[in-house]
């Protein structure tokens, strides 16, 4: 049966639910927002409201939520097309809100159990039929609007067009990126980072490194987020990640590396810190804590806070100075130092880890990379990162540390298979040969377009169709006088040639940050070069502490930065053809 969401309801209002309620209404969804009682609903929705990063697109979009509490609006179930479980953690909790769904809700309307890792088939085991085939498991990550990653479980009992429905309406309806995960403990994404987590605590603790060294170390410099390890900890909440971990490692007796989870040394250290209240964002202090102007870490052999340690390993300044990530990842792993040493405990124990779990938590690579890269911000999955470092010589490098490697991986070596991925394809643990890559048929690779026009900052692109994407690249996408040029450059293409519409866009880390301040007024200096010139950030006020006569150039070139600017987005403004503009993540100044 066809499905259509026309009305979603979301129970429990706490960190998942009130975000999931408040991306859903993003989406155009009038949603209804239960939990238990109404002045626990209206607590969560009034904060809600408040969070920064804003949960909603625009205060009015929050109009679209209804609250209500189960003792008294729980007939409004029955109204939900898509009907979303968000409550706590707790399978008995869960499983008697879902008799009750189940009793209430119409037929054919989807429902789904917002968890972090339960098993969802044994959530529906008792529900009916026609409950069963609409049943399904979503772990959105935190929070709900930000997060890209959407791991959706089915059950052997769910209706594969209820699947393929969620998926798609996730993607082009709630613009997340989608992994289907089997129904094992944790999933994909938070079964490999509880282990990797715990993995890189215990070597910090039992080697002496500070927090500062780890989180240097774990960080951008091995290719992930600045949150590192410690840092994520004080994010997440340490009693949520201690939650995750000792419930995991209770549920996966089988798993060769769970007794990390229960690491003495971690715990003794998550006990030292729980105890003192220090759970992290939440209770404003963790392994970090703000004291006056300072940030303070917790010194983890005294279990005080003191003043920041800057960590002094030459290496990592060094390695950070390295742009490309495989460059940067293969200098770190050959350092004879304590950097290179947690880097090469982490990295191959993290990919030893992933290719132990395969095909337990996932048949194919793909969803193990995009998993790690969507739900952690990795640069790269397990996989993708040992192709780069080149799978048998870090297999043997693995073994030299310790990490061991599954077996299919050798037999993939030995049949003279030497890349996870290859010409588009990737390697199949379970047939044993390279299959076509998934690929969305909605996703475009903008650098794989042919090239109409370009310049240092900007390219002009044939995106088929008769559709031309204008593309920066300047650095961090600043506009500059080049992107003005091929602005103005581009409609006029557009104006005159077969083309049918102009779409402003790229892939980059932000679509624009805004004019360049360095070099915006470049060209008009009477004192020389465009870096010596003056520049849209001391001649946009059109005020100089040294008087008018000094300033007159300066503010004439800015003025005229501007004007150009004005005057390029103006013509977009009147193009003759559609101009679609794609903005995403910073969108700042003229580039808003
Ligand atoms: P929370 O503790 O912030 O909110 C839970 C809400 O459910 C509370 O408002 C509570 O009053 C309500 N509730 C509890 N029992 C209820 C019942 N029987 N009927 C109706 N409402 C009830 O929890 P949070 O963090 O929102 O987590 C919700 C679910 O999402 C959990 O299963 C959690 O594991 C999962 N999750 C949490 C993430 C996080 O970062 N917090 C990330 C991904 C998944």
């Amino acid at each position: 049966m066809p499905h259509t969401i026309t009305r979603a309801v979301v129970i429990g209002s706490g960190t998942m639910g009130g975000g999931i309620a408040a991306h859903f209404a993003n989406a155009g969804i009038p949603v209804y927002l239960l939990d238990i009682t109404k002045d626990v609903v209206k607590a969560s929705f009034d904060r809600m409201k408040k969070n920064k990063p804003a949960a909603f697109h625009t205060a009015r979009t929050a109009d679209l939520v209804t609250i209500g509490s189960l003792d008294k609006n729980e007939a409004w179930i029955a109204e939900g097309d898509w009907i979303i479980e968000a409550i706590v953690e707790n399978i008995d909790a869960k499983r008697e809100l879902v008799a009750k769904i189940d009793r209430l809700r119409k037929k054919g309307s989807i429902v789904s159990s917002n968890t972090s890792g339960l098993p969802i088939a044994s959530i529906s085991s008792e529900a009916s039929e026609d409950f069963k085939k609409h049943f399904i498991g979503t772990h959105f990550f935190n929070p709900p609007r930000y997060m890209k990653l959407l791991e959706v479980i089915p059950t052997p009992d769910t209706d594969p067009g209820v699947i393929n429905f969620v998926r798609e309406f996730a993607e082009s309806r709630l613009g997340k990126s989608v992994v289907l995960c089997k129904d094992t403990p944790n999933f994909i994404a938070n079964r490999l980072a509880s282990v990797g987590g715990a993995t890189l605590v215990d070597f910090a603790l039992a080697n002496d490194y500070t927090i500062e060294e780890t989180d240097s170390i774990a960080g951008p410099l091995i290719g992930r987020p600045k949150t590192a390890a410690f840092r994520l900890q004080d994010l997440v909440g340490l009693d949520i990640a201690s939650a995750v971990a000792s419930n995991l490692h209770g549920l996966i007796p089988d798993d060769e590396t769970r007794d990390i989870l229960a690491s003495p040394r971690v715990e003794a250290l998550r006990k030292s810190q729980t105890d003192k209240n220090r759970l992290g964002d939440k209770t404003a202090q963790g392994f970090y804590k703000k004291g006056g102007k300072e940030i303070l870490s917790v010194d983890l052999k005294t279990g005080e806070y003191r003043a920041r340690l800057e960590p002094s390993i030459p290496s990592i300044a060094e390695g950070l100075k390295i742009k490309s990530l495989p460059e940067r990842l293969k200098f770190v792993l050959a350092q004879d130092d304590k950097a290179g040493a947690m880097a090469r405990h982490v990295v191959y124990n993290a990919l030893g880890y992933a290719s132990r779990r395969v095909p337990e938590i996932s048949d194919d690579l793909p969803s193990i990379d995009r998993a790690v890269r969507w739900g952690f911000s990795h640069d790269f999955g397990p996989f993708e990162t040992w192709d780069i470092l080149g799978v048998a010589e870090t297999v043997e490098a693995m073994e030299k540390n310790g990490a061991s490697v599954a077996p299919w991986v050798k037999e993939m070596l030995t049949a003279g298979n030497t890349s996870f991925y290859r010409d588009g394809r990737v390697y199949s643990p379970v047939s044993k040969s390279y299959e076509p890559l998934p690929h969305d048929a909605r996703e475009i690779d903008v650098k794989t377009l042919p090239v109409v026009q370009e310049n240092k900052s900007a390219s002009l692109r044939d995106m088929g169709d008769g559709v031309l994407l204008l593309e920066f690249h300047s650095k961090m996408n600043t506009l500059d006088a080049d992107i003005r040029a091929l602005l103005n450059e581009s409609i006029d293409e557009l104006e005159r040639g077969d083309w049918k519409a102009l779409v402003i866009g790229n892939q980059g880390a932000d679509f624009c940050v805004g004019a360049n301040l360095k070099n915006a007024g470049s060209g008009f200096s009477p004192t020389g070069p465009a870096e010596a010139g003056p520049s849209e950030k001391n001649v946009g006020s059109g005020f100089s502490p040294t008087g008018p006569a000094e300033a007159g150039p300066y503010i004439r070139a800015a003025e005229d930065a501007v004007k150009a600017t004005q005057d390029a987005l103006m013509k977009v403004r009147f193009a003759a053809k559609p101009v679609v503009t794609a903005p995403f993540a910073r969108t700042l100044g003229g580039g808003a």
